[in-house]
């Protein structure tokens, strides 16, 4: 795992999440930056579960010469050694095991962070996991379910594991996405863990980067919503070590972006259907979008077909003006992070 780490700055990841961690967008992505590698969003096993075909493209089709975890969630461990098995067959560096979704759903059957709250029992899977996965295996984990304070005891079992590597989105389960993330519980594991450990949650730009870093010491930084936001973000982030200079997009570059994920989102759709289409491209547009005009976002919520969405785009990003560095950080979309900078 440790090859993997520049050892001139931290590793940059890319987060695994659900319906934007695909293939197109991870084309969409590599044209404008990339992580040091990326983990997919997870196969659901169950004993019934067969892996999701589509999903698989993220693996199969990767073209980005970077690498590629697949990250599991589910429960039952007979059916999660079958699909880490199954996994192996493909081109992946490793198998990431979710325990973090708070979908209530999820939860409920005691799978992503639900499992945090059965610490034995985790051990129990873990251990078992570990001992059945040859390659890498590394662990995506919250603070705890309901309290960050579960998280010295989860830390105990992660040390005996002998991990490859851990991932810390640094608020519980209950916290869902909001708020500040607990930077010094990032930093007791750096502390403890041999292995790599990479800090998760509220990176939206190379200040918020810079400063997980420095408050943590972990050998890697992972965005999600921030690069769904931003792409350039990974050669932001690279560039901020390296001394390289400073790109700084355009309200017109990112309209391009937008393009580009509207055409592969559709080459990729099994059935196009244009209004649908929109549909889809809203749900990722809501971050892109944030903080770039009300009337911008509240126009994109409304729009409903094709031509309505591209004439809704170019009025408002149709010009040369630079992107706002940072979202606002008033929503759910994306809230906290000026506690990295010590606001
Ligand atoms: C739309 C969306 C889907 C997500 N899907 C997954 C997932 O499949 N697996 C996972 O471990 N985390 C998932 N997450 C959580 C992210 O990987 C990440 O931990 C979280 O968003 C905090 O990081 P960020 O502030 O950089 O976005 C998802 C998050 C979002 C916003």
């Amino acid at each position: 795992m440790r090859e993997l780490i520049p050892s001139h700055r931290p590793a940059l990841v890319l987060a695994p999440m659900q319906d934007v961690t695909q293939l197109p967008f991870i084309k969409v992505l590599a044209k404008r930056s990339l992580p040091d590698w990326f983990v997919t969003e997870y196969f659901r096993v169950h004993p019934d579960s067969k892996l999701n075909k589509h999903l698989l493209r993220a693996i199969t089709e990767n073209e980005t010469n970077r690498p590629v975890f697949a990250q599991m969630i589910g429960d039952d461990l007979p059916s999660l050694i079958r699909a880490a098995g199954e996994l192996a067959d493909y081109p992946i560096e490793g198998i990431d095991l979710n325990l973090g979704c708070p979908a209530p759903i999820v939860c409920r059957k005691n799978a992503g962070g639900g499992l945090l709250r059965d610490p034995e029992r985790l051990k129990h899977l873990l251990t078992a996991l570990r001992a059945a996965i040859p390659g890498r295996f590394t662990v995506k984990t919250r603070l705890g379910f309901a309290e960050s304070g579960e998280f010295s005891a989860l830390l105990e079992i992660f040390q005996g594991i002998g991990l490859d590597g851990l991932t810390i989105h640094a608020r519980t389960v209950k916290q869902g996405y909001q708020g500040a993330v607990a930077t010094d519980r990032v930093r007791e594991a750096v502390g403890v863990m041999d292995c790599p450990v990479v800090a998760n949650g509220n990176i939206v730009d190379v200040t918020t980067g810079r400063a997980y870093h420095a408050l943590t010491g972990a050998a890697g930084l992972m965005v999600g919503r921030g690069a769904i936001r931003n792409p350039w973000v990974f050669a932001q982030l690279a560039a901020a070590w390296e001394g390289g200079p400073q790109n700084i997009p355009t309200h017109r570059n990112l309209l391009v972006y937008i393009e580009d994920l509207y055409a592969e989102l559709a080459a990729s759709a099994e059935r196009f259907c244009p209004n649908g289409h929109v549909q889809r491209m809203k749900r990722t547009v809501g971050y892109i979008s944030h903080g770039l005009g009300v009337d911008f976002e509240y126009e994109i919520r409304r729009c409903r077909t094709p031509d309505e969405f591209w004439a809704i785009c170019r009025a408002h990003l149709d010009h040369d003006g630079p992107l706002p560095v940072r979202p606002p950080e008033d929503s759910g979309l994306f809230s906290g992070f000026t506690a990295l900078l010590g606001g």
